[in-house]
């Protein structure tokens, strides 16, 4: 690990407690397969989790998610419902993944990044703290157990300090002038792209497996119903795992956008390049941003509208997005962003990738683009097929932008980000395009990291034409 730096930092258990990790220390109890679990998170304190672990892990992982589908056995009461049933599956991903996180963690030398001398009594004190809440949520645990999620903690703690500055890289000027890249610790913060990179160099097969059922193999058997209520639940904010506040989506934008700049920059490229077409048409266009969230495409838009001196009222901007709760977060998150309201008529609604055609108003012959910003993946694998082989999609929509994760990054991020492994994903939705002529836009960033590395892109923007 030599690229990182490694100078001790000082975290203490009041930090710890603290922090946005915080809710799944409170919620920590003993849950069905932890027995099961325990030589596994015994071995990663070590750093010693090998390829037959891996494979035995991916094993525990599948035969979970077979009896999901049956709701049968001590693991899934009979009786219980199917959300309930997936919800604990991807729980226990995300549990599997913390194990991981830790194990790659120790292999690397990542205690040496924590200060020698409150390292032994820090630890001590978050794990009698963790065996009380455990405790007191009635699923005592054994004194090795606490002591590895005391690791996970404080190691995710330094982590964070290492990579994740505490103000934005990527953001918008004050006064919507349009200009909107204040890039500072580009670099440190980038660096969980490397780290991700580096596990992607050196994963055995084993591995690669296993995180492929933690992020994507895991819903093989899920109905569409049961999926969309996962979404939700998600991104309401509600751990599966701990009934408590689900760091990621409760902290979405403003977290995740300072752990990954890529996917900010990214937005930004992307919409510059809509402007930019756009701009090449003279004439107004309809973009309907599929799975919207609170609105940062809508955000994007503006302000590279703003630079390239377009007129807002050229774009016809409408999101989609089938969670009440991100919704409700447009107005303000604009606010604070653009600094200023959205445009007249920019909206984001209630919908989705299954039902776009219905939310669609009428044509009044201006072209229609579709938009997806990291949310393809999000979406129910079948429905992402029906989608793009769908008709009536060809004949209403003239071009889809389509910008997300590369697939490996995608299954690869139980090394750098366990507390989203909860998150309902398929990575192989990403490369679904049916009939549509795919046009490579690029790939960011561009440049070799490792000469070795499956792929050196992090996400991709296509465009796709009928
Ligand atoms: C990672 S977020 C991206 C949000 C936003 N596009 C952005 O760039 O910030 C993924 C979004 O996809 C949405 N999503 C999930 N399933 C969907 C579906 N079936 N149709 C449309 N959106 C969906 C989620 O609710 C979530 O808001």
């Amino acid at each position: 690990m030599t690229w990182i730096d490694l100078a001790p930092v000082r975290v203490t258990s009041k930090d710890v407690l603290d922090s946005i990790y915080r809710g799944y220390i409170a919620g920590i109890r003993r849950q069905s397969l932890d027995s099961e679990l325990r030589f596994c998170r015994q071995k990663a304190v070590a750093g010693n989790l090998g390829q037959p672990d891996f494979a035995w892990l991916c094993n525990v992982l599948l035969t979970t998610r077979s009896l999901a589908s049956v709701g049968k056995g001590y693991l899934m009461p009979r009786g219980l419902g199917a959300l309930e049933a997936y919800g604990r599956v991807k729980s226990y991903a995300m549990r599997i993944a913390q194990i991981l996180f830790v194990d790659r963690l120790v292999k690397h030398g990542f205690h040496e990044a924590v200060d020698a001398g409150s390292f032994a009594s820090t630890i001590n004190e978050i794990a009698d703290k963790i065996k009380d809440r455990a405790i007191h949520n009635r699923g005592p645990i054994e004194d090795d157990e606490a002591r590895f999620f005391a690791v996970l903690f404080v190691f995710q703690l330094v982590f964070d300090r290492k990579f994740v500055p505490d103000h934005d890289i990527v953001s918008c000027h004050r006064g919507g002038s349009g200009r909107h890249r204040v890039i500072s610790d580009w670099a440190r913060a980038i660096a969980y792209l490397k780290y991700t990179n580096t596990a992607v160099v050196d994963a055995p097969g084993e591995l690669r497996n296993l995180c492929y059922e933690i992020t994507t193999g895991w819903s093989r058997g899920i109905d569409i119903e049961t999926w969309n209520k996962l979404n939700d639940s998600y991104y309401s904010g509600k751990s599966m795992a701990t009934g408590k506040k689900n760091v990621f989506a409760a902290h979405y934008d403003v977290i995740l956008e300072r752990m990954l700049p890529q996917f900010a920059m990214s937005k930004i490229l992307l919409a510059e390049r809509i402007i930019k077409d756009l701009k090449r048409l003279c004439r107004p266009v309809r973009v309907v941003d599929i799975g919207a969230g609170s609105g940062a495409m809508a955000i994007n838009l503006l302000m590279a509208a703003h630079e390239a001196g377009l007129p807002a009222g050229r774009i016809q901007y409408l999101g989609l997005e089938p969670c009440r709760s991100m919704i409700n977060k447009f107005k303000s998150n604009f606010k604070s962003k653009a600094h200023c309201p959205p445009p007249a008529g920019w909206e984001v609604r209630p919908g989705s990738l299954e039902r776009a055609i219905d939310a669609l108003p009428p044509s009044d012959g201006r072209p229609t683009w579709a938009c997806f910003s990291y949310c393809l993946h999000h979406c129910f694998h079948k429905s992402v097929e029906l989608f793009f082989t769908s008709p009536e999609v060809q004949s209403s929509f003239s071009r889809i932008y389509a910008l997300d994760v590369v697939a490996e990054h995608g299954w690869l991020k139980p090394f750098y980000t366990w507390v989203d492994c909860e998150s309902p994903e398929n990575f192989d939705n990403v490369a679904i395009h049916g009939p549509w002529r795919v046009v490579d836009v690029w790939n960011h960033p561009s440049d070799p990291i490792a000469a070795t590395a499956v792929t050196n892109a992090w996400c991709s923007c296509r465009i796709l034409e009928p």
